[in-house]
Order: C-alpha cells, then sequence, then structure tokens
C-alpha cells in the first residue's frame, strides 16, 4: 500500500525528468505500479482510511511522484456537476489537441509533491483531446483510445501530464487571472491534490 512516505516531494530530480515511455504490452510490474497508484487514490478519498494512515486526499497520481519515470498515471474524480465519475488509468498520453479557452480550478491547485500549504491558480485549456492507452485495471490490458475531457477531469489530466513533462503546477501558478473564467463546482468539493 503506498503512503504519503512513498511520495516524493518538488526538489527531487526525479520530478523533473520527462517520463520514459511505458513498454506495451504492460508488464507485470508496470501493472502493479498503476493498481497501487489507483489505490493509493481511492484511500485517499475514503475519509476513514485516509485518517488511519494520514493519506493526503488527492484525484490524482502520476508516476514520477512515486520516483518512477514512466509516462503513467492514475485520476479518479468527478464533473463540476457532480454527474460523472472520471477513473481513469493511463499509459503513454498525448494531448493533441488544446481548445483556445482557457479555465482554472477558483481555489487553486494542489499538489502531493508540494507542501500542503501551497496552492496556486493554473491557467488550463478548458477541453483537451488526448491519445491514450487505458488500462483495465483487472486484467491489465489496455485500449489505445482519443478521449476527450473537460472542466475540471480535464485540468487534473492535464496536471498529471504535465508531471510526466517534468512540469510543475508551482511552474505555472498566477496570482490573479482575471481575463479567464474559472470552473464553477455545482456540489463544493473539498481540498483535494493531484
Ligand atoms: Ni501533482
Amino acid at each position: 500500500m503506498l503512503m504519503m512516505k512513498d511520495i516524493i516531494m518538488d526538489g527531487h530530480p526525479t520530478l523533473r525528468l520527462r517520463a520514459k515511455p511505458v513498454v506495451l504490452p504492460l508488464g507485470k510490474e508496470d501493472l502493479a505500479t498503476i493498481r497501487s497508484m489507483m489505490a493509493y487514490i481511492e484511500n485517499s478519498q475514503n475519509d476513514d482510511i485516509a485518517e488511519q494512515y494520514g493519506l493526503r486526499p488527492a484525484v490524482g497520481l502520476a508516476a514520477p511522484q512515486i520516483n518512477q519515470s514512466k509516462a503513467m498515471f492514475c485520476m479518479k474524480t468527478w464533473d463540476e456537476d457532480y454527474e460523472k465519475e472520471f477513473k481513469l488509468a493511463v499509459v503513454n498520453p498525448k494531448i493533441i489537441s488544446y481548445s483556445e479557452e482557457q479555465t482554472y480550478v477558483p481555489g487553486g491547485e494542489g499538489c502531493l509533491s508540494v507542501d500542503e500549504s501551497i496552492t496556486g491558480l493554473v491557467k488550463r485549456s478548458k477541453r483537451i483531446k488526448a491519445r491514450v492507452h487505458l488500462v483495465d485495471l483487472e486484467s491489465g490490458k489496455t485500449t489505445e483510445k482519443v478521449i476527450k475531457l473537460s472542466g475540471f477531469p480535464g485540468i487534473v489530466f492535464q496536471h498529471e501530464y504535465d508531471h510526466l513533462l517534468g512540469v510543475m503546477f508551482v511552474d505555472k501558478m498566477a496570482e490573479l487571472l482575471p481575463s479567464i473564467k474559472p470552473i464553477e463546482f455545482k456540489v463544493m468539493q473539498t481540498e483535494m491534490a493531484e
């Protein structure tokens, strides 16, 4: 089970590397890693487990954050209307288009690899299209797909994708983004890192 001690912090060189492509079909070790990353996210979103093990709540986790410089990440979150869940285990993603329209999380982004006290506004594309290999966590099989994401799930995807490029949200933080409309949560979500 992944714990906070397994997550490396900003300043660690691995977080600044460009992650290597994952060899497909997925090997046993990579599959185990991806499963453990998704398990961390799910555990962290369970109040009892999170409290018991001291896990910071998260909606996403990328392999470089556990010191594995490989192009894979997991995310589990909802759209702003709390209607659709986005649970994705992603390998070798490539964002192939970005909308010109931009947005941001009004409360700021946070990251498990950055101290909890630091959050910041980050300009993101409102909609993205990405070519990915999605992992079936049960079988370990991957399917190549082009997916479209918008709003909050799209922001989480862009945050995790940045980790694979060696980019951290703190590099992109702005104090104000007056000309951009933030996303609006219909249901208030608690603070979650990525
Ligand atoms: Ni992060």
